[in-house]
């Protein structure tokens, strides 16, 4: 007689059900799954891609912020229980001010105090500050343990959980501090966005946009036709994120820790940054994504001005992102952002400076980034002059 077939668990169809997308990094390769209701099955998934040893329980750090504390913790910390291993969590406050030495080092303190030894987990569980503060505190500690991504908002699973790279800010700029820390695996549960503030959603969209940006003109044409149902939570949502994570799973194989291709994955950072820098870093006026949306139409508007893409397209850009409901302009952050020294100043504290010249993601039209090195100052002074006119 034949063994009757195992017992089929909610967890074997949430897994067989999610979309996996690898990245390949030889002995660094990792999975990322994508689908609804995957932190519920997180213990197995993650006792599986982290060898955690039966022996002995494996200490599972979950770091989180308060809203991701409360909504989400205790879904993660059972379903880890029930895999057998030992949780504790550490929770910071929301928000972009959080990647800061103090809160570094209050997360660092939690997880020593909390004995979290080199065989076990650190595990992010939020947003990219969350993602990207957690994952330098694992890096760190105790020079590096493992480290495992549950990314809750759209921009941290389509961009910020995937790829490695971890740090906080400093008062000269953002991410100036950090590590290249690739996680063992990216768990990126759907279901936790339905509670994501639709700002946040918005936001996590300018990074989506970014990608068919870069070099995929038909994944552009693609949400031009979803955008709606990537919205409403349709199927589309997850092939949406399945696609981004594609595309830098792709450029981060090519060039892990950004010495070329990885810098097209900065289009409308250095101009987004800064102006998140001149707000402050204060999300009431300006989030992240919105930020990189400001960007990213400046791109390709400052692309346009110098004859490398059709105006067109820098308005096909700008429709998009304004349709999404994303600003686009300097003009659209509240309390406005100064003036035009203030934006350079920023802008040269970007990474990408090298003995003192700038570099740009510039592009020749949708889908057709590039990284042009040698930024003419007097021509950006002369763009953001412009930007900044009332009309601009
Ligand atoms: N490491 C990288 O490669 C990389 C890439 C892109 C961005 N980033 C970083 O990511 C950060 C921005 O990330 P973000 O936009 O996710 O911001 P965030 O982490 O601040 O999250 C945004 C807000 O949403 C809340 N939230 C998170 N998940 C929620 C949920 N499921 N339901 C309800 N509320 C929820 C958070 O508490 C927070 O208030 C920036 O610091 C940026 O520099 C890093």
């Amino acid at each position: 007689m034949n063994d009757p077939p195992p017992l089929r668990t909610p967890t074997d169809a949430t897994t067989e059900a999610a979309l996996r997308v690898g990245v390949e990094l030889g002995p660094r390769s990792y999975d990322i799954l994508i689908g609804a209701s995957l932190l519920e099955a997180a213990g197995p998934l993650i006792a599986r891609a982290c060898g955690a040893k039966p022996a002995r329980a494996t200490a599972a750090a979950i770091v989180a912020d308060t809203t991701t504390a409360h909504l989400l913790s205790e879904k993660l910390a059972a379903s880890l229980g029930a895999a057998g291993f030992r949780t504790a969590t550490v929770s910071v406050a929301p928000g972009e001010r959080s990647k800061s030495f103090s809160t570094f080092q209050e997360v660092c303190e939690a997880l020593v105090a909390a004995k979290i030894g080199r065989d076990d987990l650190v595990l992010a569980l939020g947003g990219g500050v969350v993602g990207d503060l957690a994952g330098f505190a694992a890096a760190s500690l105790r020079r590096g343990v493992r480290l495992v991504q549950l990314p809750t908002t759209l921009l941290a699973q389509v961009d910020s959980s995937v790829g490695g790279k971890t740090g906080i800010n400093s008062a000269l700029g953002k991410n100036l501090i950090g590590a290249f820390h690739q996680p063992s695996l990216v768990l990126a549960d759907t279901s936790t966005l339905d509670t994501l503030p639709p700002r946040e959603f918005r936001a996590g969209y300018a990074e989506v946009l970014k990608y068919a940006l870069i070099d995929r003109p038909p994944f552009f044409d693609w949400l031009e036709a979803k955008r709606d149902e990537i919205f409403a939570g349709g199927p589309a949502r997850a092939e949406a994120i399945a696609e981004c994570c594609r595309a830098k799973a792709a450029i981060v194989a090519r060039d892990e820790t950004e010495t070329g291709d990885r810098m097209l994955l900065n289009l409308g950072h250095t101009f987004g940054h800064a102006v998140e820098a001149v707000t402050g870093l204060d999300g009431s006026r300006l989030v992240h994504g919105e930020g990189v949306a400001i960007g990213c139409a400046m791109a390709f508007r400052f692309s346009a001005g110098l004859g490398l893409a059709e105006p067109s397209e820098a308005l096909r850009v700008e429709a998009h992102l304004a349709r999404a409901g994303l600003p686009t302009r300097l003009a659209h952050v509240p309390g406005g952002v100064g003036p035009v020294e203030g934006l350079l100043e920023a802008m040269a504290q970007d990474k990408k400076v090298k003995d003192g010249a700038l570099t740009l993601i510039l592009a020749r039209g949708i889908g057709r980034s590039f990284i042009e090195r040698g930024i003419d100052r007097s021509r950006l002074r002369d763009f953001l002059a412009g930007e900044l006119r009332p009309n601009g």
